[in-house]
């Protein structure tokens, strides 16, 4: 099978200059509203007799977002190509628009078989941002926009890229250092998230449970400090994880609950351990209450959250943070057939809870909720489960951010800061007594839906009922788990979506800056 293209990040020191860097593609950042070019841009167009500044005279290129334009380096500059980026208004100006560029450029070389791309797109933010979190952004943005998933096309495109050698460059010492202990931790999470891009793309035919399982197993062999644990079928009937099994009961594929965790050992002391649990349906065909044909095909891509968790466990391990941390993946595929979970069956799930079954399609529910039983049981003292759970989440918010729930505004406040931090939006959303009202059942403890209104925030009600004292957040993904159709930055296909987001929330807890 056809590997995916090799990201590659670098931070060298630019001599004699940044507009001599020898490189396919350099790539160069610009503001809508500076007044006049910065330093390099100047550098730039004086070296190609003022080319730059005419393409924006003529308003051929006005630096808004996402914009681009390619000048030739006609022998004069060190590159062959020289990539302007559009950065949009200063003021508005975020690390995430500097991520962006970072992977509209990665994406536009990859496009161009540009092999080897010098970036100096953090010059156009001069002190903004420290250098560092300029350099993780970068990187972060370069893995992003460097992915394309094309594992099963079997006629090669023609010199289709193996690799991407993205080089970071500036000319002054200290700031690369700083640079690259940012590029370091960027790229370990980059990488992380294409690797949860690929696992998410890859159909149900080829990923069912066993395999995801395996594919766990196989990450924590080569993982330090991680051990993986596995129930299969058996196991499952054994330790009463009655949630599991009854949406797995559909299938040909059995289900599987997946148990990693990650201990650094007395580094980690004092610190809270972190239970990520994560939804992975390897299909949804909504069971019994089997859903319309249309889009179908994307409930692939319910196992989104799980896999998040499974590549935020390599980031964390690869980053040697300081903390313990369990990856909780509860798998099954939801299948109609003869031996599946029906509408009105009563399921006793792994915390002694009875759940009532109205609607074999809200099955996220039925697994997450064996999952956080389990990170209960294991004295979790922070929770944060993650799943494509609610269409109503989709109609609520669209496809920009997910949905976020909990019961402790500190952990909530954290979840923003890490949103900010990594560029994947979050939105607040209540999931409160109102709603966990509304999920009581009068024949079991709890029915596994609500009325017609609030899904996002019932299924979240109906989750919080399994938590314990831990405190807990909730990311509904639904909606930001995939790009319908490529963008600028993005290839079509899974967003790897969470990984970014709960890397950097676990940077902060461990007190990483970079
Ligand atoms: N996996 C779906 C949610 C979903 C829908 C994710 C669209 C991504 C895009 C989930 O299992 C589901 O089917 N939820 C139901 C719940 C309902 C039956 C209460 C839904 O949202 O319709
Ligand atoms: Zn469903
Ligand atoms: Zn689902």
């Amino acid at each position: 099978m056809k590997q995916i293209i090799d990201v590659k990040l670098t931070v060298r020191k630019a001599v004699p200059d940044i507009a001599g860097w020898k490189a396919d593609m350099l790539v160069v950042g610009r503001f809508l509203d500076d007044k006049a070019p910065d330093k390099l841009n100047k550098e730039l167009n004086a070296r190609l007799d003022g080319a730059i500044e005419q393409l924006m005279s003529l308003g051929d290129f006005k630096a808004k977002e996402e914009a681009t334009a390619i000048v030739y380096g006609n022998q004069r500059t060190g590159a062959g190509r020289i990539l302007l980026v559009g950065l949009g208004e200063k003021k508005k100006a975020t690390l995430d628009t500097l991520r962006k560029a970072a992977a509209i450029a990665a994406k536009r070389a990859v496009a161009l078989k540009a092999k080897t791309v010098g970036l100096a797109l953090h010059k156009a933010f001069g002190s903004q941002f420290d250098a560092a979190r300029m350099g993780r952004a970068m990187a972060e943005g370069a893995h992003f926009g460097g992915y394309r998933y094309d594992e099963f096309v079997t006629e090669g495109e023609n010199g289709r890229l193996d690799s991407l050698k993205v080089e970071v460059i500036d000319s002054d010492s200290a700031t690369i250092k700083e640079l690259s202990a940012g590029v370091s931790s960027g790229s370990v999470i980059g990488v992380a998230q294409s690797y949860a891009r690929t696992l998410a793309n890859r159909p149900a035919n080829v990923i069912n449970p066993p395999a995801l399982a395996a594919e766990a197993k196989k990450l924590a062999r080569g993982l330090k400090n991680v051990t993986c644990t596995v129930f299969d079928e058996k196991q499952l009937k054994a330790k009463g994880m009655g949630g599991v099994l009854a949406v797995g009961s559909g299938s040909k594929s059995e289900p599987r609950f997946i148990a990693l965790k990650y201990s650094p050992g007395p580094r980690a002391a004092n610190k809270p351990t972190v239970a990520l649990v994560g939804k992975a349906i390897t299909f949804d065909s909504g069971g019994i209450s089997i859903k319309p044909a249309q889009d179908m095909d994307q409930m692939k891509l319910d196992k989104s959250g799980g896999i998040a968790v499974l590549a935020t466990i390599k980031a964390v391990a690869e980053m040697r943070l300081p903390l313990n941390v369990f990856g909780i993946v509860p798998s099954a595929e939801n299948m109609p057939g003869g031996s599946s979970y029906r509408p009105g069956d009563i399921i006793t799930t792994y915390s002694g809870k009875t759940v009532e079954v109205l609607n074999t399609d809200a099955e996220g529910r039925m697994i997450l909720c064996d999952g956080l039983a389990y990170a209960v049981k294991q004295k979790c003292d922070v929770i944060i489960d993650i799943a494509t759970l609610t269409g109503a989440c989709m109609v609520a918010l669209g496809k920009y951010m997910a949905g976020l729930m909990g019961n402790d505004d500190k952990l909530i406040k954290q979840l923003q800061q890490a949103a900010e931090d990594s560029g994947e939006k979050v939105w607040p959303m209540p999931s409160g007594d109102e709603y966990a009202d509304e999920m009581k059942s009068r024949i079991a403890d709890l029915k596994n839906i609500g009325s017609k209104w609030g899904g996002a925030c019932t299924a979240a009600a109906f989750l919080r009922q399994f938590t314990g004292q831990a405190k807990w957040a909730h990311l509904d993904i639904a909606g930001v788990d995939i790009f319908a159709k490529a963008t600028e930055s993005a290839a079509e296909g899974a967003s790897g979506f969470g990984v970014r987001l709960l890397s950097a929330y676990l940077m902060n807890l461990a007190g990483k800056k970079t």
